[in-house]
């Protein structure tokens, strides 16, 4: 390797992008680190000295992968090792579909703090950023982002929800300010029992469905447990039972073959099942009353318990969807998940599950750990927007706005892009999303790519698998896209599918000319 002062060129700081200089600006050799062992690390220690000297400035973009691996004559895992050994160090930080960026400036005199050194095992399986950089992305306010699952948030009703905590406020007093009860306020609960024939006694309250998902993936799972899965399905249950060490196998469920599950269930002798059966997230399908019975009876004869994730069910669009599987359900097997985030609004963190006692009492216990409570004043405003009515109210205008919204924005898409480049694989009849089927030379992430500086965005298929499948699929989040948006959303598509041809094209010349 070289020495320190060999590979920084003191006065050059990167800034753009000049390819064929990045080895000179990260002063690197190549016969040098060719000889090295192990290469990876020496080459992450390279760029960490050019770091460090100054050569390459915090927030620079370093090359991607293949281009540095191409320049060094390296395969692409040994420049992937160096970047992770490079965040590991804390210095870098990688973005999916964004590239590694340095992160960290450290004081040149001093080795920096490495925290990403100092965390548990357990911990470092869970540093996946790409749904929060998918709400970073949603944030920019020229976007039309359709990346992440909120309602139409424009028709939150404001009026409604002042008077409400004002309500809440004066009735219940101090009890807003207090320490409450780890399952939930008693006023919430018997509301929830109430309106979906439960009883407050099997009802937890929680700081969104996803801290439900937390909770009975470390209540129920073992590492190497097996779960089934929805395939493709919602990415938040993914993460909380990979991380939780579960082994995942999908079930198509949008093909509904209960003789695969069957068959899954007799081979894989799965912990549990975790479906979301009512107007899914991605593919908006639901299951049939008849796949209900039959799946809860391949279910019980396996004694598999059921998480069934309702997180959708009150956005229908047409007609209401079928009963609960926890309603159909004689076992007391399933666990029914539930939330507020996509009725009212996500941002009040407000969700609830509801199951069988001795199950309640073993997720209190855990959640009381994390989160002893879930805040007082948004329980009791919730259930003051249920008892007023404010609360059905809001959804009936939901409701109507969504199918305006779904209405425009299909047709808006169908109009721009020929179905055999980009297709709706069906027009949902509740909750929030599009799944849309590409054409097979065009992949969800280099359209992403494409689509974001034409000002728009949306989630590539992949992130609903737990297996490498998804490259040719997109889900639309078409509840975000108010009617006056639609024709632009579409044409911006449009632009962005012609702009990921012709990228690709481009990129295929070029591979051809190097055969
Ligand atoms: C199927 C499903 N379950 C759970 C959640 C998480 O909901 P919450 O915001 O209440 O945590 C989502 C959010 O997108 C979802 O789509």
């Amino acid at each position: 390797m070289p020495g320190k002062g060999s590979m920084t060129r003191p006065g050059r700081e990167v800034g753009g992008t000049e390819e064929a200089c990045w080895l000179d600006i990260l002063g690197i050799e190549p016969a040098a680190l060719a000889s090295a062992r192990p290469v990876y690390r020496a080459l992450a220690q390279a760029i960490e000295t050019a770091i460090t000297g100054g050569a390459v400035r915090q927030g620079t973009r370093l090359p991607p992968e293949r281009l540095l691996a191409e320049l060094l004559g390296l395969s692409r895992t040994t420049v992937v090792q160096a970047y992770r050994e490079l965040e590991r160090r804390g210095l870098v930080r990688g973005h999916v579909g964004r590239g590694t960026y340095v992160s960290a400036m450290p004081d040149p005199e001093s080795a920096p703090f490495a925290w990403r050194g100092k965390v548990a095992a357990t911990a470092l399986r869970s540093h996946g950023t790409s749904l929060r950089d998918l709400m970073g992305d949603a944030a920019e306010p020229h976007r039309l982002s359709t990346a992440v699952g909120t309602p139409a948030l424009d028709v939150f009703p404001v009026e409604a929800v002042s008077e409400a905590l004002d309500r809440a406020m004066r009735r219940y007093g101090a009890a807003v300010w207090t320490h409450g009860p780890t399952q939930g306020q008693d006023v919430l609960r018997a509301h929830l029992a109430a309106r979906y024939g439960t009883a407050p006694s099997q009802t937890l309250v929680l700081s969104g469905a996803q801290q439900g998902l937390d909770l009975v993936a470390r209540c129920l799972v073992d590492p190497g447990d097996v779960v089934i899965i929805d395939r493709p399905g919602y990415p938040g249950a993914i993460h909380a039972f990979r991380e939780a060490g579960a082994r995942l196998h999908g079930w198509d469920v949008v093909r509904g073959d209960l003789d695969e599950l069957d068959d899954l269930l007799l081979r894989s002798r799965p912990k549990l099942i975790y479906t979301n059966p009512t107007f899914q997230n991605p593919t908006g399908w639901t299951m049939p009353v008849r796949t209900r019975r039959a799946f809860l009876a391949v279910a019980s004869r396996y004694r598999v318990p059921v998480v069934e994730d309702d997180t959708y069910r009150e956005l229908y669009l047409g007609a209401a969807g079928p009963p609960t599987l926890q309603s159909m359900d004689p076992h007391a097997c399933v666990i029914h998940l539930n939330s507020f985030g996509k009725v009212l609004a996500p941002g009040l963190r407000l969700g609830w599950l509801s199951a069988a006692e001795p199950i309640i009492d073993h997720l209190s216990a855990l959640k009381q750990r994390a989160d002893p409570q879930t805040q007082n004043l948004v329980q009791f405003l919730v259930a003051d927007l249920l008892d007023s009515g404010a609360y059905d109210a809001h959804l009936g205008r939901l409701r109507v706005e969504h199918r305006r919204r779904s209405q425009a924005a299909a047709a808006a898409i169908q109009r721009a892009i020929r179905p055999e480049v980009l297709r709706l694989t069906a027009i949902p009849s509740g909750g929030l999303y599009f799944w849309c089927r590409l054409a097979a030379d065009i992949e969800s992430r280099d359209l992403l790519r494409s689509a974001l500086p034409h000002g728009v965005a949306f989630v590539p298929g992949h992130a609903f698998y737990a297996d490498p499948a998804g490259a040719h699929e997109l889900r639309i989040c078409f509840a975000t896209i108010r009617p006056s948006d639609a024709e632009s959303f579409g044409q911006r598509l449009a632009a962005s599918l012609e702009s990921a041809r012709g990228i690709l094209s481009v990129r295929d010349t070029l591979n051809a000319d190097h055969r």
